[in-house]
Protein backbone atom coordinates (compact mmCIF):
# COMPACT_ATOMS: atom_id res chain seq x y z
CA UNK A 1 0.00 0.00 0.00
CA UNK A 2 1.27 3.38 -1.01
CA UNK A 3 2.30 5.88 1.84
CA UNK A 4 0.48 8.87 2.15
CA UNK A 5 1.55 11.74 4.03
CA UNK A 6 -0.86 13.00 6.61
CA UNK A 7 -1.93 14.68 9.98
CA UNK A 8 -0.09 13.14 13.02
CA UNK A 9 1.52 10.47 11.40
CA UNK A 10 3.23 7.92 13.47
CA UNK A 11 6.94 7.48 13.74
CA UNK A 12 8.46 4.42 14.83
CA UNK A 13 12.62 4.42 15.98
CA UNK A 14 13.90 1.49 16.41
CA UNK A 15 16.92 2.49 19.30
CA UNK A 16 16.59 5.34 21.27
CA UNK A 17 20.05 6.96 21.54
CA UNK A 18 21.34 10.19 20.94
CA UNK A 19 20.24 9.63 17.39
CA UNK A 20 16.76 8.55 18.54
CA UNK A 21 16.90 11.79 20.52
CA UNK A 22 17.43 13.66 17.82
CA UNK A 23 15.79 12.29 15.18
CA UNK A 24 12.28 12.67 17.88
CA UNK A 25 13.02 16.22 18.39
CA UNK A 26 12.66 16.82 15.20
CA UNK A 27 9.81 14.81 14.69
CA UNK A 28 8.00 15.98 17.16
CA UNK A 29 8.54 20.06 15.57
CA UNK A 30 7.25 18.72 12.43
CA UNK A 31 4.07 16.82 14.16
CA UNK A 32 4.91 13.21 14.26
CA UNK A 33 3.55 10.78 17.37
CA UNK A 34 6.47 9.44 17.95
CA UNK A 35 7.21 5.95 19.69
CA UNK A 36 10.58 4.24 19.97
CA UNK A 37 12.23 0.94 20.89
CA UNK A 38 14.67 0.40 23.19
CA UNK A 39 15.89 -1.79 26.53
CA UNK A 40 17.13 1.05 28.75
CA UNK A 41 14.00 3.57 30.61
CA UNK A 42 16.69 5.80 30.27
CA UNK A 43 17.33 6.20 26.58
CA UNK A 44 18.23 9.59 25.61
CA UNK A 45 15.18 9.26 23.46
CA UNK A 46 12.76 8.49 26.21
CA UNK A 47 12.91 11.98 27.00
CA UNK A 48 11.02 13.00 24.10
CA UNK A 49 8.88 10.39 22.36
CA UNK A 50 5.00 10.02 23.12
CA UNK A 51 5.26 6.21 23.79
CA UNK A 52 8.45 3.81 25.02
CA UNK A 53 8.17 0.43 24.15
CA UNK A 54 10.79 -1.03 26.36
CA UNK A 55 12.67 -4.06 24.91
CA UNK A 56 15.52 -5.34 22.35
CA UNK A 57 15.95 -4.43 19.46
CA UNK A 58 16.41 -7.88 18.07
CA UNK A 59 12.92 -9.00 20.19
CA UNK A 60 10.73 -10.01 16.86
CA UNK A 61 7.41 -9.67 19.15
CA UNK A 62 8.52 -5.78 20.33
CA UNK A 63 9.78 -5.07 16.57
CA UNK A 64 6.20 -5.63 15.46
CA UNK A 65 4.26 -4.47 18.57
CA UNK A 66 6.42 -0.99 17.62
CA UNK A 67 5.95 -1.42 13.60
CA UNK A 68 2.17 -2.35 14.17
CA UNK A 69 1.88 0.92 15.98
CA UNK A 70 3.73 3.38 13.59
CA UNK A 71 3.09 4.11 9.96
CA UNK A 72 6.52 4.09 9.30
CA UNK A 73 9.33 2.77 10.95
CA UNK A 74 13.24 3.28 10.90
CA UNK A 75 16.23 2.57 12.94
CA UNK A 76 19.31 4.76 14.90
CA UNK A 77 21.58 1.72 14.66
CA UNK A 78 22.35 -1.16 12.87
CA UNK A 79 22.73 -3.89 14.86
CA UNK A 80 19.15 -5.04 14.82
CA UNK A 81 17.02 -7.91 13.64
CA UNK A 82 16.75 -7.34 10.28
CA UNK A 83 15.82 -10.73 9.40
CA UNK A 84 12.32 -9.45 11.71
CA UNK A 85 12.09 -6.66 10.02
CA UNK A 86 12.22 -8.15 6.59
CA UNK A 87 9.50 -10.13 7.43
CA UNK A 88 7.09 -7.39 8.60
CA UNK A 89 8.00 -5.54 5.40
CA UNK A 90 6.52 -8.30 3.49
CA UNK A 91 3.46 -7.77 5.49
CA UNK A 92 3.11 -4.38 3.79
CA UNK A 93 4.61 -2.32 6.74
CA UNK A 94 6.83 0.56 6.07
CA UNK A 95 10.18 0.70 6.87
CA UNK A 96 12.85 2.84 6.08
CA UNK A 97 16.24 2.15 5.09
CA UNK A 98 14.61 -1.25 3.87
CA UNK A 99 15.50 -4.78 5.88
CA UNK A 100 17.34 -5.73 2.49
CA UNK A 101 19.94 -2.91 3.05
CA UNK A 102 20.26 -3.00 6.21
CA UNK A 103 21.31 -6.78 5.63
CA UNK A 104 24.05 -5.42 3.03
CA UNK A 105 25.20 -3.14 5.49
CA UNK A 106 24.77 -4.76 8.46
CA UNK A 107 28.37 -7.36 7.56
CA UNK A 108 31.30 -5.20 6.68
CA UNK A 109 32.45 -7.66 4.37
CA UNK A 110 28.99 -8.19 2.48
CA UNK A 111 28.68 -4.64 2.33
CA UNK A 112 32.08 -3.82 0.93
CA UNK A 113 31.93 -6.35 -1.71
CA UNK A 114 28.64 -5.11 -2.74
CA UNK A 115 30.12 -1.57 -3.59
CA UNK A 116 33.35 -3.33 -5.11
CA UNK A 117 30.85 -4.82 -7.69
CA UNK A 118 29.28 -1.93 -8.21
CA UNK A 119 32.43 -0.12 -9.38
CA UNK A 120 33.28 2.15 -6.20
CA UNK A 121 36.45 2.26 -4.92
CA UNK A 122 37.16 0.88 -1.61
CA UNK A 123 40.39 -0.58 -0.07
CA UNK A 124 42.35 -3.89 -1.47
CA UNK A 125 39.94 -6.43 1.24
CA UNK A 126 39.51 -9.90 1.97
CA UNK A 127 37.28 -11.91 4.15
CA UNK A 128 38.59 -14.38 6.77
CA UNK A 129 36.38 -16.98 8.86
CA UNK A 130 39.19 -17.10 11.38
CA UNK A 131 42.25 -14.25 12.02
CA UNK A 132 45.34 -16.59 12.49
CA UNK A 133 48.51 -15.13 12.07
CA UNK A 134 49.28 -17.04 9.00
CA UNK A 135 45.61 -14.96 7.02
CA UNK A 136 47.18 -11.75 8.24
CA UNK A 137 50.69 -12.72 7.17
CA UNK A 138 49.27 -13.60 3.64
CA UNK A 139 46.87 -10.62 3.36
CA UNK A 140 49.97 -8.72 3.83
CA UNK A 141 50.96 -5.85 6.86
CA UNK A 142 50.12 -3.23 7.70
CA UNK A 143 46.32 -4.50 7.27
CA UNK A 144 43.46 -3.22 9.42
CA UNK A 145 41.52 -5.88 11.00
CA UNK A 146 37.36 -5.78 11.47
CA UNK A 147 34.89 -7.68 12.89
CA UNK A 148 32.19 -8.63 9.78
CA UNK A 149 29.31 -7.11 12.73
CA UNK A 150 28.37 -5.21 15.82
CA UNK A 151 31.13 -3.14 15.49
CA UNK A 152 30.69 0.44 15.88
CA UNK A 153 32.71 3.81 17.10
CA UNK A 154 36.10 1.97 16.12
CA UNK A 155 34.90 -0.83 18.87
CA UNK A 156 35.72 -4.07 16.64
CA UNK A 157 38.65 -2.79 14.48
CA UNK A 158 42.28 -3.66 14.94
CA UNK A 159 45.04 -1.67 13.15
CA UNK A 160 48.14 -3.76 12.85
CA UNK A 161 51.22 -2.06 11.68
CA UNK A 162 53.03 -5.57 11.41
CA UNK A 163 53.32 -9.17 13.09
CA UNK A 164 54.63 -7.95 16.14
CA UNK A 165 51.20 -6.51 16.77
CA UNK A 166 49.51 -9.99 16.19
CA UNK A 167 48.28 -9.89 20.01
CA UNK A 168 46.11 -6.95 19.45
CA UNK A 169 44.04 -8.80 16.96
CA UNK A 170 39.96 -9.30 17.64
CA UNK A 171 38.98 -12.91 17.70
CA UNK A 172 35.62 -13.68 15.46
CA UNK A 173 34.87 -13.52 11.69
CA UNK A 174 36.54 -10.52 10.08
CA UNK A 175 37.41 -8.62 6.87
CA UNK A 176 40.79 -7.57 6.29
CA UNK A 177 41.53 -4.10 4.40
CA UNK A 178 44.67 -2.77 3.79
CA UNK A 179 46.25 0.13 5.84
CA UNK A 180 45.04 3.08 4.26
CA UNK A 181 47.72 6.21 4.03
CA UNK A 182 45.27 8.56 5.39
CA UNK A 183 45.26 12.41 4.08
CA UNK A 184 41.95 12.98 5.44
CA UNK A 185 38.69 11.03 7.07
CA UNK A 186 35.47 12.57 4.81
CA UNK A 187 32.22 12.62 5.23
CA UNK A 188 29.06 13.01 3.42
CA UNK A 189 24.94 12.76 4.14
CA UNK A 190 22.95 11.39 1.52
CA UNK A 191 19.49 11.47 1.42
CA UNK A 192 17.19 9.46 -1.17
CA UNK A 193 13.59 9.91 -0.95
CA UNK A 194 11.55 7.16 -2.17
CA UNK A 195 10.60 9.12 -5.53
CA UNK A 196 14.53 8.36 -6.34
CA UNK A 197 15.23 12.19 -5.21
CA UNK A 198 18.86 12.52 -4.06
CA UNK A 199 20.16 15.19 -2.16
CA UNK A 200 23.81 16.13 -0.30
CA UNK A 201 24.85 17.82 2.30
CA UNK A 202 27.83 19.59 2.53
CA UNK A 203 31.47 17.70 2.58
CA UNK A 204 32.78 17.65 5.88
CA UNK A 205 36.51 16.62 7.39
CA UNK A 206 36.29 14.47 9.90
CA UNK A 207 39.21 14.27 12.71
CA UNK A 208 39.81 11.06 15.07
CA UNK A 209 40.92 10.40 18.60
CA UNK A 210 44.45 8.51 18.03
CA UNK A 211 43.60 6.20 21.10
CA UNK A 212 39.92 5.45 20.83
CA UNK A 213 39.75 5.29 16.58
CA UNK A 214 36.56 7.53 17.39
CA UNK A 215 35.76 10.25 15.64
CA UNK A 216 36.11 13.72 17.84
CA UNK A 217 35.78 16.76 15.16
CA UNK A 218 33.70 17.40 12.57
CA UNK A 219 34.61 20.41 10.31
CA UNK A 220 32.50 21.88 7.95
CA UNK A 221 32.88 22.48 4.95
CA UNK A 222 35.56 20.14 4.03
CA UNK A 223 38.91 21.97 3.14
CA UNK A 224 39.88 20.09 0.05
CA UNK A 225 39.97 20.95 -4.05
CA UNK A 226 36.84 21.17 -6.33
CA UNK A 227 37.71 17.91 -8.06
CA UNK A 228 38.32 15.73 -4.24
CA UNK A 229 34.95 17.51 -3.41
CA UNK A 230 32.73 16.37 -6.41
CA UNK A 231 34.67 12.74 -6.62
CA UNK A 232 33.33 12.47 -3.00
CA UNK A 233 29.95 13.49 -3.84
CA UNK A 234 30.11 11.23 -7.43
CA UNK A 235 30.87 8.11 -5.39
CA UNK A 236 28.81 8.35 -2.60
CA UNK A 237 25.91 9.49 -4.31
CA UNK A 238 26.33 5.90 -6.67
CA UNK A 239 26.26 4.11 -3.75
CA UNK A 240 23.34 5.29 -2.35
CA UNK A 241 21.84 5.24 -5.85
CA UNK A 242 23.05 1.17 -6.22
CA UNK A 243 21.58 0.31 -3.00
CA UNK A 244 18.37 2.07 -3.32
CA UNK A 245 18.52 3.54 -0.33
CA UNK A 246 15.36 5.49 1.14
CA UNK A 247 16.39 7.91 4.02
CA UNK A 248 19.67 9.53 4.98
CA UNK A 249 23.19 7.99 4.80
CA UNK A 250 26.57 8.85 6.41
CA UNK A 251 28.79 7.94 3.95
CA UNK A 252 32.37 8.14 5.21
CA UNK A 253 35.49 8.54 2.99
CA UNK A 254 39.29 8.56 2.69
CA UNK A 255 41.11 11.04 0.60
CA UNK A 256 44.22 9.12 0.50
CA UNK A 257 47.91 10.75 0.16
CA UNK A 258 48.02 10.05 -3.21
CA UNK A 259 44.98 11.97 -3.77
CA UNK A 260 42.41 9.10 -4.48
CA UNK A 261 38.88 9.30 -2.90
CA UNK A 262 38.08 5.69 -1.72
CA UNK A 263 34.81 4.82 0.12
CA UNK A 264 35.24 3.63 4.44
CA UNK A 265 31.71 2.69 4.97
CA UNK A 266 28.19 3.55 4.80
CA UNK A 267 26.21 4.27 8.15
CA UNK A 268 22.03 3.83 6.98
CA UNK A 269 20.83 6.11 9.34
CA UNK A 270 21.99 9.62 10.68
CA UNK A 271 25.22 9.89 11.61
CA UNK A 272 27.56 12.36 13.99
CA UNK A 273 29.26 13.86 10.79
CA UNK A 274 25.92 15.11 10.15
CA UNK A 275 25.30 16.92 13.93
CA UNK A 276 26.54 20.09 12.73
CA UNK A 277 23.65 20.50 10.00
CA UNK A 278 21.29 21.67 12.97
CA UNK A 279 22.53 24.76 13.31
CA UNK A 280 24.90 25.33 9.57
CA UNK A 281 22.05 23.71 6.89
CA UNK A 282 19.09 25.20 5.92
CA UNK A 283 17.71 21.79 6.42
CA UNK A 284 19.37 19.74 9.26
CA UNK A 285 19.77 15.53 8.55
CA UNK A 286 17.05 14.39 10.61
CA UNK A 287 14.51 16.81 9.13
CA UNK A 288 15.92 15.13 6.18
CA UNK A 289 15.99 12.08 6.60
CA UNK A 290 11.69 12.25 8.12
CA UNK A 291 11.14 14.06 4.74
CA UNK A 292 12.65 10.86 2.80
CA UNK A 293 10.92 8.20 5.01
CA UNK A 294 8.09 9.59 4.76
CA UNK A 295 8.00 10.42 1.08
CA UNK A 296 7.95 13.96 0.97
CA UNK A 297 10.38 16.41 -1.11
CA UNK A 298 13.55 16.26 0.19
CA UNK A 299 14.98 20.12 1.57
CA UNK A 300 17.38 22.10 0.79
CA UNK A 301 21.19 21.39 1.68
CA UNK A 302 22.87 25.04 1.63
CA UNK A 303 25.27 25.42 4.05
CA UNK A 304 24.44 28.37 5.41
CA UNK A 305 27.62 29.51 7.92
CA UNK A 306 30.75 27.30 8.33
CA UNK A 307 30.61 25.06 11.28
CA UNK A 308 32.57 22.23 13.78
CA UNK A 309 31.36 19.95 16.10
CA UNK A 310 33.45 18.34 18.87
CA UNK A 311 32.48 15.45 20.59
CA UNK A 312 31.93 15.33 24.24
CA UNK A 313 33.17 11.76 25.18
CA UNK A 314 33.59 10.49 28.46
CA UNK A 315 37.34 11.00 30.30
CA UNK A 316 39.01 7.85 29.71
CA UNK A 317 39.48 6.94 33.08
CA UNK A 318 36.32 7.53 34.62
CA UNK A 319 32.97 5.71 34.52
CA UNK A 320 29.86 6.91 36.93
CA UNK A 321 27.18 9.56 36.76
CA UNK A 322 27.94 12.50 34.56
CA UNK A 323 29.34 16.31 34.82
CA UNK A 324 30.89 18.16 32.26
CA UNK A 325 32.84 20.79 33.50
CA UNK A 326 33.86 23.98 31.51
CA UNK A 327 30.02 24.21 30.14
CA UNK A 328 30.30 28.11 31.82
CA UNK A 329 33.55 28.99 30.32
CA UNK A 330 33.03 27.63 27.02
CA UNK A 331 29.45 29.01 26.27
CA UNK A 332 30.95 32.58 26.56
CA UNK A 333 32.55 31.84 22.93
CA UNK A 334 30.24 33.64 20.24
CA UNK A 335 28.62 30.86 18.04
CA UNK A 336 28.33 28.12 20.46
CA UNK A 337 25.58 25.65 20.92
CA UNK A 338 25.67 22.81 23.15
CA UNK A 339 23.45 19.46 23.19
CA UNK A 340 23.76 16.82 25.85
CA UNK A 341 22.05 13.40 25.28
CA UNK A 342 20.78 12.92 29.06
CA UNK A 343 22.67 9.35 29.23
CA UNK A 344 23.10 8.54 32.92
CA UNK A 345 26.36 7.11 33.01
CA UNK A 346 29.71 8.38 31.51
CA UNK A 347 32.44 5.64 30.31
CA UNK A 348 35.48 6.05 28.55
CA UNK A 349 35.28 7.29 25.40
CA UNK A 350 31.04 7.31 25.35
CA UNK A 351 29.46 9.86 23.52
CA UNK A 352 27.72 12.27 25.91
CA UNK A 353 26.91 15.24 24.04
CA UNK A 354 28.85 17.66 21.43
CA UNK A 355 28.87 21.59 20.66
CA UNK A 356 28.57 23.11 17.29
CA UNK A 357 30.18 26.07 16.70
CA UNK A 358 29.65 28.43 13.94
CA UNK A 359 31.38 31.46 12.56
CA UNK A 360 31.28 33.49 9.21
CA UNK A 361 35.52 32.56 8.77
CA UNK A 362 35.90 29.15 8.69
CA UNK A 363 39.49 29.36 10.32
CA UNK A 364 38.05 31.05 13.15
CA UNK A 365 35.45 28.50 13.97
CA UNK A 366 38.33 25.68 14.20
CA UNK A 367 40.14 28.10 16.15
CA UNK A 368 36.88 28.60 18.83
CA UNK A 369 36.54 25.13 18.42
CA UNK A 370 40.08 24.04 19.71
CA UNK A 371 39.84 26.38 22.59
CA UNK A 372 36.47 24.81 23.35
CA UNK A 373 37.68 21.50 23.61
CA UNK A 374 40.25 22.37 25.72
CA UNK A 375 38.38 24.26 28.12
CA UNK A 376 34.91 20.90 27.72
CA UNK A 377 35.97 17.54 30.12
CA UNK A 378 33.49 15.09 30.84
CA UNK A 379 33.91 13.88 34.35
CA UNK A 380 32.12 12.04 36.94
CA UNK A 381 30.15 13.94 40.06
CA UNK A 382 32.12 13.46 43.10
N1 LIG B 1 41.59 0.57 5.57
C1 LIG B 1 41.88 1.47 6.50
N2 LIG B 1 43.08 2.10 6.49
C2 LIG B 1 43.40 3.01 7.45
N3 LIG B 1 42.60 3.35 8.48
C3 LIG B 1 41.38 2.75 8.55
C4 LIG B 1 40.97 1.79 7.55
N4 LIG B 1 39.72 1.38 7.89
C5 LIG B 1 39.39 2.04 9.01
N5 LIG B 1 40.36 2.87 9.43
C6 LIG B 1 40.32 3.75 10.62
O1 LIG B 1 39.48 3.18 11.62
C7 LIG B 1 38.31 3.98 11.81
C8 LIG B 1 37.11 3.10 12.12
O2 LIG B 1 36.89 2.19 11.07
P1 LIG B 1 35.45 1.94 10.46
O3 LIG B 1 35.55 0.88 9.42
O4 LIG B 1 34.89 3.25 10.00
O5 LIG B 1 34.65 1.33 11.69
P2 LIG B 1 33.57 1.92 12.71
O6 LIG B 1 33.31 3.36 12.35
O7 LIG B 1 32.38 1.04 12.49
O8 LIG B 1 34.17 1.75 14.06
C9 LIG B 1 38.19 4.78 10.51
O9 LIG B 1 37.42 5.95 10.66
C10 LIG B 1 39.66 5.06 10.23
O10 LIG B 1 40.17 6.06 11.08
MG1 LIG C 1 33.26 4.33 10.60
Amino acid sequence: MALRYHYLMRIGIIGGGQLGKMLALKAKAMGFHVSILDPYPHAPAALIADRHILGSVHDTRKLRELVDACDITTFDLEDINADALEALEKEGHHIHPSPGLLKIIQDKFVQKQFLADKGIPVPRFQAVDEPTPEAFAAFGYPLVQKLRRGGYDGRGVAVLESAAQVDDHLPGPSMLEEKVEIEKELALMVARSSKGQLKCHPLVEMVFDPEANICDVVMAPALVNKAQEEESIRIASQAIEALEGVGIFGVELFLTRDGRILLNEIAPRTHNSGHFTIEACITDQFEQHLRSVAGLPLGATDLLIPAVMVNLLGAPEVKGKPSILGMREAMDIPGLSFHLYGKAETRPFRKMGHITIVDHDVHQAREKAQRARQILKVTVQN
